[in-house]
C-alpha cells in the first residue's frame, strides 16, 4: 500500500541533511515517549495508538448511526467549534465536490453552527433550515463552550418545534465527555444517540474519534478507509521505525531545524481548493500544540494559485522568516483540457489540448524555485489523490509530527493554557458568576 511521501530536498539550500539528521536521537526519544505515555502531558496521547485500536464493532455502530441519519435528512448542522469540527470540516472538504453543497446529492450535505458568534450568521442558517429535513451532530467534549452551547440551545428549540419532541430526537447525536458537562446532562435527560470522545484526546486530536467519524460517515464517506490510511501511517511511524524512514520524524526535525534557524513562520500551501480547511485544522493542531511559552513556529496557510495574487509578493520578498510547506495532490478527479480557439486572442493555443492540471503543476514548480531562490525553505507532502485513505495517513501523519515536534521544542503539546484568557474577559464583559 502506497504511502504518502515527503520530500525535503528543497531546504538543502537553508539548511544542511545532517543538521536535520542530528535529530535522530531527540526525534526517537519524543516518539518513544508518545507511545510509551512518558512526556509531558501523558495523559493526553490517547491518539498515539488509536487508529490500530478501533474495532470493527466500533466502526459498525457509527456506520449504523449515520445510516439512520442518512435516511432521516437532507442537511447535517454540526454543532461545535475549534478541535470539535475542524477535522470534520477539512476531510469531508477534501472528499467532496466543489459545489456539493449548492446542488441535490445522494448524502446529507453538511453545513457547521457554533463556529462563531455572528447573529446574521446564526439568523441566515435559521432561515436557510426552516425548509428543509435536517438533523443536528452536537459536538463538545467539555460540554460547556459557548459559542456551540448558544447554537445548540437555539437549534434544539427550532427542530423540537418544527419535527415535534419525538422525531426531534432521533435527528440529533451527540457527541461529549463521557460523564461530565452540560450537554451530557441535556444528552441523557433527552435521550440523545450519544457517542464519547476519550478522556485522552484532545480537541485538535481528535477527527479519529466519533469527533470527525459521525459527520463524515454520515456525509457519506468511507471512515474505514479512513481509518485504514491513519494505520498505516501509525505503523510507519512507529517508536521502532528508523529516523530515514519516520516521515512525521523527519518533518518535526526539518520544522525544528529550520526554526532554530530564524524561519518563525510555516505556511501549508496547497494548489488544491479542496484542501483550504485541512490547512484550517493544521493551524489549530501546530498553533495550539507549539505556540506557548513564548516559542513556537506561528502557522499560516495559503491557498495557491489564488493567494499567489495576494500573499505572493510578501511570500517572494518580505522579511524572510517564512518557510512552505506544499500539500501536493497527484492524481484528479476529473479530466479537462483546455479547448483550442480559431482567434487566439488570449494567446493560450500553445496550451491547447493540455490538462488545466498540467498547468496547475507548472505553476507549483515554478513558484517552488521562485520561492527557493527568493530565500524561503520548501518542504514538499505528496499525496497520489484525495481519497480516504490517503486523507487518514495525512491527518496522522501531521499528529504525530506536532506531538514529535512538541517535544523537540520542550512544550506541553497537549494543553492549551492560553486559550482560556479571552474567556475570562468576555464573561466578566458578561457579567457571568
Ligand atoms: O483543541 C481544543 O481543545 C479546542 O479547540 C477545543 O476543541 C474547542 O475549544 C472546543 O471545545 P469543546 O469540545 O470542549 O467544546
Amino acid at each position: 500500500m502506497e504511502q504518502i511521501k515527503l520530500d525535503i530536498s528543497n531546504v538543502d539550500n537553508f539548511i544542511s541533511q545532517a543538521t536535520i539528521g542530528d535529530y535522530k536521537n531527540q526525534v526517537a526519544d519524543a516518539n518513544k515517549a508518545l507511545h510509551e505515555g512518558t512526556g509531558t502531558g501523558n495523559d493526553f496521547v490517547g491518539w498515539v495508538g488509536l487508529p490500530s485500536s478501533i474495532t470493527d464493532e466500533y466502526l459498525a455502530e457509527v456506520e449504523e448511526t449515520a445510516k439512520k441519519m442518512q435516511e432521516n435528512i437532507d442537511v447535517l448542522v454540526v454543532v461545535g467549534i475549534g478541535g470539535s469540527y475542524l477535522g470534520a470540516k477539512a476531510v469531508i472538504d477534501s472528499l467532496s465536490g466543489s459545489f456539493d453543497n449548492f446542488d441535490k446529492r445522494e448524502n446529507p450535505r453538511v453545513i457547521y453552527a457554533g463556529i462563531n458568534l455572528s447573529e446574521d450568521y446564526m439568523a441566515e442558517l435559521r432561515e436557510f433550515l426552516k425548509d428543509k429535513s435536517y438533523g443536528i451532530c452536537v459536538i463538545s467534549k467539555s460540554g460547556t463552550t459557548t459559542e456551540p452551547a448558544i447554537a445548540f440551545r437555539i437549534l434544539k428549540n427550532d427542530i423540537e418545534e418544527k419535527f415535534g419532541k419525538k422525531d426531534a430526537k432521533n435527528r440529533i447525536v451527540a457527541i461529549t465527555d463521557a460523564e461530565k458537562g452540560a450537554l451530557k446532562i441535556v444528552a441523557d435527560n433527552e435521550g440523545y444517540k450519544t457517542f464519547v470522545i476519550p478522556d485522552n484526546v484532545g480537541g485538535r486530536y481528535s477527527v479519529l474519534t466519533p469527533v470527525g467519524l459521525i459527520p463524515i460517515a454520515i456525509a457519506g464517506f468511507d471512515i474505514r478507509k479512513l481509518i485504514e490510511g491513519a494505520k498505516l501511517m501509525e505503523q510507519n511511524t512507529s517508536a521502532d521505525q528508523e529516523f530515514e524512514n519516520n516521515i512525521a520524524g523527519v518533518y518535526a526535525a526539518t520544522r525544528n531545524a529550520l526554526y532554530k534557524r530564524n524561519y518563525k513562520t510555516e505556511i501549508l500551501v496547497n494548489y488544491n481548493p479542496k484542501l483550504q480547511y485541512v490547512g484550517e485544522w493544521w493551524k489549530q493542531l501546530f498553533g495550539e500544540s507549539e505556540g506557548k511559552e513564548n516559542k513556537g513556529i506561528f502557522p499560516a496557510s495559503a491557498n495557491f494559485t489564488s493567494d499567489l495574487h495576494s500573499l505572493g509578493q510578501y511570500i517572494q520578498e518580505g522579511e524572510r522568516t517564512l518557510f512552505e510547506t506544499i500539500i501536493s495532490v497527484k492524481g484528479t478527479k476529473h479530466k479537462l483540457t483546455i479547448p483550442e480557439n480559431k482567434e487566439d486572442h488570449d494567446k493560450l493555443n500553445y496550451l491547447a489540448g493540455k490538462n488545466i492540471e498540467f498547468v496547475n503543476e507548472k505553476a507549483m514548480l515554478g513558484t517552488l524555485q521562485a520561492h527557493i531562490d527568493g530565500g524561503v525553505p520548501n518542504i514538499i507532502i505528496e499525496i497520489p489523490e484525495l481519497s480516504e485513505f490517503y486523507v487518514g495517513q495525512l491527518i496522522y501523519f501531521f499528529e504525530k509530527a506536532c506531538g514529535i515536534g512538541g517535544y523537540l521544542l520542550e512544550v506541553n503539546p497537549f494543553d492549551q493554557p492560553g486559550v482560556e484568557a479571552y474567556k475570562k474577559n468576555m464573561f466578566k464583559l458578561l457579567g457571568k458568576e
